[in-house]
């Protein structure tokens, strides 16, 4: 077997060591909104071809999110690095960092020396505050993703129990809380979830009953929890419908949680997501020559919504039953057999799991294969052990 070259360590990551993609994340990692494709581009210094493919293999891993939109009728790419990219990336600064140690002692300087240098004293903090100035990122979640949730499956939940379908109704309330407590944290920044279809008046009186006042309860009681975890309350659907003194309520919940930051939350009642589209095309007027975005406000009633990233359907029925139509157009679909009172966390991370393996084309073709790779990678040994050696001239 070759000799391993030194400070070729096992543990610096391949996936971020090859040089071109160790860039893109250093790049990344200081840009926390993202960063458009060309920008990108220009600071990595790499062609189309490349930085797709690379982008690809990023994507793969779970470490970076390429969103693809459109403004002004042309299309824009931005990336960022997932929740689990930035974690990794400084897992892999730490091994670099006890590489750098490693190579200084090789080196015949010892702490001190560097220390007088900057490097060592500190220098996990040094290098994340000094060098890329990405200490204050890590505190910033970049909570981009719009997932829906059709709430599936309380009835029968309940009825396997014998209880009442009402109960279903409270154990999904519970679930709710659950979720929306989780969300900020897997990377999502707004989420709407379906309580109430303008289909659902058909149910029995009863039901219809329980769950408006399931509704009331919610937001006589939820708005001090929601402030203080930063969550914005929307309501969506029809207003005019719904039992007296629920649509002042809901003005009241909104107002009070309309600083929210870490979350979107959009519960939708008496919704119907054709109704939202000709209710738009109403606005709009015979002859309108709008663009898709103005459209879109006018379906969502809100400007720069999100397309929807994800939907989530509980209890193994596959239909979107009229949810978010529009708003969905390019959005993955998950299905999951778990009836929504037991929906939890861990559900969520596993939808949002499977959601980062799916390559979103949006129409396109995707990345383009990579270049011809060069007969020998060049990149583990010698790169980790020149960027050991560039730091250590810092
Ligand atoms: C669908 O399950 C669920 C609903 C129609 C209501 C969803 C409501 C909640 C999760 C709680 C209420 C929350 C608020 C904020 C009012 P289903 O009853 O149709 O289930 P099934 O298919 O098993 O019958």
């Amino acid at each position: 077997m070759a000799d391993r070259a030194p400070f070729s360590y096992e543990g610096l990551d391949r996936v971020i060591h090859e040089k071109a993609r160790l860039g893109m994340l250093t790049s990344l990692m200081a840009h926390p909104r993202g960063l458009a494709f060309s920008d990108l581009k220009q600071l990595c210094a790499l062609t189309d071809g490349n930085l797709s493919r690379h982008l690809q293999v990023l994507q793969e891993a779970g470490l970076v999110e390429v969103t693809k939109s459109y403004e002004r009728n042309r299309p824009h790419t931005t990336c960022r690095l997932t929740r689990a990219g930035r974690e990794r990336f400084l897992d892999y600064l730490a091994v670099l960092e006890q590489l750098v140690r490693d190579a200084a002692k090789a080196a015949g300087r010892d702490a001190a020396v560097l220390g007088d240098l900057g490097v060592v004293a500190g220098w996990g903090r040094f290098f994340l505050k000094g060098d890329f100035a990405m200490q204050s990122c890590l505190d910033t979640q970049v909570n981009a993703l719009h997932v829906g949730i059709i709430m599936d499956g309380n009835g029968r939940w309940a009825q396997h129990r014998g209880w009442t379908r009402l109960r279903g109704h409270e154990a999904g309330l519970e679930a709710i809380r659950r979720v929306v407590e989780a969300a900020p944290g897997q990377g999502i920044g707004t989420l709407t979830l379906y309580a109430f279809s303008s289909d659902n008046w058909r149910r029995p009186p009863a039901e219809v009953a329980g769950l408006m006042r399931l509704l009331r309860f919610y937001l006589n009681n939820e708005v001090r929890s929601l402030q203080r975890n930063g969550v914005r309350l929307s309501v969506i659907g029809r207003r005019d419908r719904l039992p007296d003194g629920i649509a002042g309520l809901i003005g009241r919940a909104e107002a009070a949680t309309r600083c929210g930051e870490a979350l979107h939350l959009r519960i939708a009642v008496d919704y119907s997501g054709r109704d939202a589209i000709l209710n738009a095309a109403a606005q709009a007027g015979a002859g309108a020559a709008l663009t898709r975005e103005d459209f879109a406000r006018l379906v969502t009633g809100e400007p720069g919504l999100r397309d929807v990233d994800l939907i989530i359907r509980t209890s193994g029925e596959k239909r979107l039953s009229d949810f978010l139509l529009w708003e969905s157009a390019y959005a993955e679909l998950h299905f999951t057999d778990r009836m929504w009172p037991d929906f939890d966390a861990g559900d969520l991370a596993a939808a949002l799991v499977a959601f980062q393996q799916r390559e979103r084309r949006f129409g396109g073709l995707g990345a383009p294969p990579l270049a011809p790779a060069p007969a020998r990678s060049r990149l583990v040994p010698e790169v980790a052990a020149g960027a050991a050696a560039s730091i250590v001239a810092i």
